[in-house]
C-alpha cells in the first residue's frame, strides 16, 4: 500500500509514517522537514503538482489539524479541503482524517453521550482549529466518490507535541486555569489507531473518536503537574516523590465503537505520557532560560516508577513485615518495579489484603505471602528452608520486621523479645539464606536498622538486660547490635556477590510506636498528632530503601550505613571488629547456628 502522511514532522506524523514503514508501506510525506526514512517533499502549491504526487497513493493520513495553532488553521484547512478533491479525482482510496475532540462545545462535554452522536457546536462558537475540522469533517461526510474514516482525538501527549507543552507551559509559568476537564491520549496510540483505519473495512465511512481510558479533573490535572514540576525542579517536599491515588474521573469521550469495530484501543497509561512530556517541558524552559539549568537529580526509583520502567523484572525480592508501615510500602515499590515480591509477617489476613492488592495492582507484579513468626528461631528456619526451596535464588532481601516491647518479655527460646526481632531474627534469616542469595549474579541484603542506635550501647555483661528492662534503651541496644551483625557480615561476604547495607528509613509515620503498648499509658492523641505530621510517609521511605536494593550507585557497596538517601557513620563502636565478633559469636550459640549455616 501507498500512504501519503501529512504533517509527517510532528509529534503524531513521525510516529504514524514510522509504524507504516514498520509494516511493509510505501511512504510519502508531505513535510517541511526531513522525515526519517521516509521520502518526504513540500506541499504542492499547484494542482497539477499535487495530481501527480497523488499518483498511486492507496491512503490519505491527514494529521495536521490536531495540532496546528489557531492563527494558522483557516489557511491549513483550505489546503487540506484542496487535497481533499484531488484525491477524489486522482481516484485514492481512503482519506483518514485526524479531527479534534473539541469540536464539541467543552461545557458540553459532561454529557457523556454526546460524542456518541453527531451533535455538534455551531462552527462560530469554535476555536479556529476546531471550525476548520469539523468543516472538512462535514465536506468529507458530503462529497461522493472518496472513502473516508475520521479519527477525533484529545488533547495528544508525545514528549513532541507542541499543543500539550503550550498548554502545560501556559499552566506552569502563566497560571493559567487548566482545561475544564483533560482528555488525553498517547501519541503513539493515535499513530496505531491511524495505522489500521487506513484498510481496515469497518472504518470506512465511520467518525471514531479516541481518548485515555480516562480523564483527569482539571484539580488533579493542577495538582499533579504541580507535584511533577516541583519534582523535575528537585524543590520536592516528601509528599511529592511518589503519585498519591488521584481519582480519576469516568471516561467522557466514547472509545468503545473503536475498539468494537476495529480493535484499536489506547494502550499508553495516561501519567507515564503526562510525566513524559512534563519532562520535555521542563527541559524546554531550562534551555530557553526560562527556568535555571539544573543536573538530573531525580531520584532513578521514582523516575522508573512515573515512567512505569520494571528495574526489577525477573528479580525476586524477600521482604520481612509486609503487612504495615515500611514494609508494605516498600514491597508495592519493589513490585511495581516489577520483582517478584515474597512478602512474611505473622497476620495472616493482612498478608491474604496485601497478596490481593498486588495482584489486583494494575503495576504490581503478583507476589507470595508467607506467614511466619520471626520471634521463634524453629519457624526461621523452617521457614528459610522454605524460601530455599521455592525461590532458590533470592536477588534482595531486606531485614524490615521490627518491634518494640514495653516490658521485658521472653520469646519461645527464652530470649528477650525487642532483640529477637530486631536482632536475632535478621542473623538467623540471613545466613540461613546464604544458598539462594550467592545463586543470584548479585545479591543485595538491607538490615533495616534506626539512628536510635546511637542511643544506648549493649552492656556485655547483661545483653538480654535481665536487669533493668527500659523498652527504648532494649530497642537501641537491638539495633546496634544489629548493625555489628552487619558489618561482620559484609567482611565474610568480601568478594562475593553479595552485598549487605543498612539503613535508617527515616522517622517515619507508622504504627510501630502505639503497637505492643500492653496497656501501657499511650502519648496523647494530640501529641501523637502532632508529632506524626512532622513525619515522612511510609511511601515516602520506600523509596529510600528501594533505591538501595536497586541503584547502581550501590553496586558492590557493603558495609554501609544509610541514613534515608546519605551514607553516614554510625556510632563509632559498631565499627570496634572486636566487639562485633563478639556478639556474632554470641547470636551464633544462642540461634543455634552452627558454623556449616553460617
Ligand atoms: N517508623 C519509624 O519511624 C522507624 C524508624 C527507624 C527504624 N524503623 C524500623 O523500620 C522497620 C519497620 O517498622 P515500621 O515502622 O514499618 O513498623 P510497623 O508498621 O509496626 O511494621 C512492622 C512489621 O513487622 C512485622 N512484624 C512484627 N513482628 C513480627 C514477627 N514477630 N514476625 C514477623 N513479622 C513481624 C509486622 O507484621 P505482623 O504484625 O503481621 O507480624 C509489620 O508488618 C522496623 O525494623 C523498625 O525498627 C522504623
Amino acid at each position: 500500500m501507498k500512504y501519503l502522511v501529512t504533517d509527517a514532522a510532528g509529534a503524531v506524523g513521525h510516529r504514524l509514517a514510522a509504524t507504516l514503514v514498520a509494516a511493509g508501506h510505501e511512504v510519502l510525506a508531505f513535510s517541511d522537514s526531513p522525515v526519517n526514512g521516509v521520502a518526504s517533499r513540500a506541499w504542492p502549491t499547484r494542482a497539477d503538482v499535487l495530481a501527480r504526487a497523488l499518483a498511486g497513493v492507496d491512503v490519505i493520513c491527514a494529521v495536521d489539524l490536531a495540532t496546528v495553532a489557531p492563527d494558522a488553521a483557516p489557511a491549513l484547512l483550505k489546503r487540506l479541503d484542496k487535497l481533499r478533491v484531488a484525491a477524489g479525482k486522482a481516484g485514492c482510496g481512503r482519506f483518514v482524517l485526524l479531527g479534534r475532540a473539541d469540536i464539541y462545545d467543552p461545557a458540553l462535554l459532561a454529557d457523556k453521550t454526546l460524542l456518541e452522536r453527531s451533535a455538534t457546536a455551531a462552527p462560530a462558537d469554535l476555536a479556529p482549529p476546531a471550525a476548520a475540522a469539523l468543516a472538512l469533517e462535514e465536506s468529507l461526510r458530503a462529497g461522493a466518490g472518496l472513502d473516508w474514516t475520521i479519527l477525533r482525538a484529545p488533547m495528544i501527549l508525545a514528549p513532541d507535541s507542541a499543543e500539550a507543552k503550550a498548554l502545560f507551559r501556559r499552566i506552569l509559568i502563566d497560571d493559567a486555569p487548566s482545561p475544564a476537564r483533560f482528555h488525553p491520549v498517547d501519541a503513539r496510540d493515535v499513530a496505531t489507531a491511524l495505522a489500521t483505519l487506513g484498510t481496515h473495512d469497518r472504518a470506512g465511512g465511520q467518525v471514531f473518536n479516541i481518548a485515555a481510558p480516562a480523564a483527569l479533573a482539571a484539580r488533579t490535572l493542577d495538582q499533579e503537574l504541580g507535584r511533577l514540576a516541583r519534582l523535575l525542579n528537585d524543590e520536592a517536599t516528601p509528599q511529592d516523590k511518589l503519585r498519591p491515588p488521584h481519582q480519576v474521573a469516568d471516561p467522557v469521550l466514547a472509545t468503545d465503537k473503536l475498539a468494537r469495530l476495529t480493535g484499536v484501543t489506547p494502550t499508553r497509561p495516561i501519567w507515564v505520557s503526562l510525566a513524559e512530556t512534563m519532562q520535555q517541558v521542563m527541559k524546554d524552559l531550562r534551555a530557553d532560560g526560562t527556568l535555571p539549568p539544573l543536573p538530573e537529580k531525580i531520584n532513578p526509583v521514582v523516575k522508573a516508577v512515573e515512567l512505569g520502567q520494571k528495574l526489577l523484572a525477573g528479580k525476586t525480592a524477600v521482604i520481612t513485615g509486609v503487612t504495615s508501615g515500611i514494609g508494605r510500602a516498600t514491597s508495592l515499590l519493589l513490585s511495581r518495579l516489577g520483582a517478584t515480591v515474597v512478602g512474611i509477617a505473622r497476620n495472616a489476613e493482612a498478608g491474604e489484603a496485601w497478596e490481593a492488592a498486588l495482584a489486583e495492582g494494575r503495576h504490581t507484579v503478583p507476589g507470595h505471602f508467607i506467614q511466619a513468626d520471626l520471634m521463634s528461631f524453629a519457624r526461621i528456619r523452617t521457614l528459610a528452608a522454605d524460601l530455599a526451596t521455592r525461590f532458590p535464588r533470592i536477588d534482595i532481601l531486606i531485614n524490615n520486621a521490627g518491634a518494640n516491647f514495653p516490658t521485658r518479655r521472653l520469646t519461645e527460646d527464652g530470649v528477650e523479645a525487642t532483640l529477637a526481632i530486631n536482632h536475632f531474627a535478621p542473623f538467623l534469616l540471613t545466613n540461613l539464606l546464604a544458598g539462594p542469595l550467592k545463586a543470584a549474579p548479585a545479591a543485595r541484603i538491607i538490615m533495616v536498622n534506626s539512628d536510635w542506635h546511637r542511643r544506648s550501647l549493649p552492656d556485655m555483661h547483661d545483653l538480654q538486660m535481665e536487669s533493668g528492662y527500659r523498652t527504648g534503651e532494649a530497642y537501641c541496644r537491638a539495633k546496634f547490635m544489629n548493625l555489628q551483625i552487619t558489618y561482620a557480615m559484609a567482611a565474610l561476604l568480601d568478594g562475593t556477590n553479595v552485598t549487605v547495607n543498612a539503613i535508617h528509613p527515616g522517622v517515619v509515620r507508622t504504627g510501630i510506636s502505639t503497637r505492643n503498648t500492653d496497656g501501657a499509658p499511650q502519648v496523647p492523641a494530640q501529641a501523637r498528632e502532632r508529632a506524626q505530621q512532622r513525619m515522612i510517609s511510609p511511601e515516602f521511605s520506600a523509596v529510600y530503601l528501594a533505591s538501595l536494593a536497586t541503584a547502581p550507585d550501590y553496586e558492590g557497596q557493603s558495609g554501609l550505613y544509610l541514613d534515608t538517601d546519605e551514607i553516614k557513620q554510625s556510632h563509632e563502636a559498631t565499627y570496634d571488629e572486636d566487639w562485633a565478633w563478639q556478639i556474632w559469636e554470641w547470636s551464633a550459640q544462642i540461634t543455634g547456628l552452627t558454623p556449616a549455616s553460617a
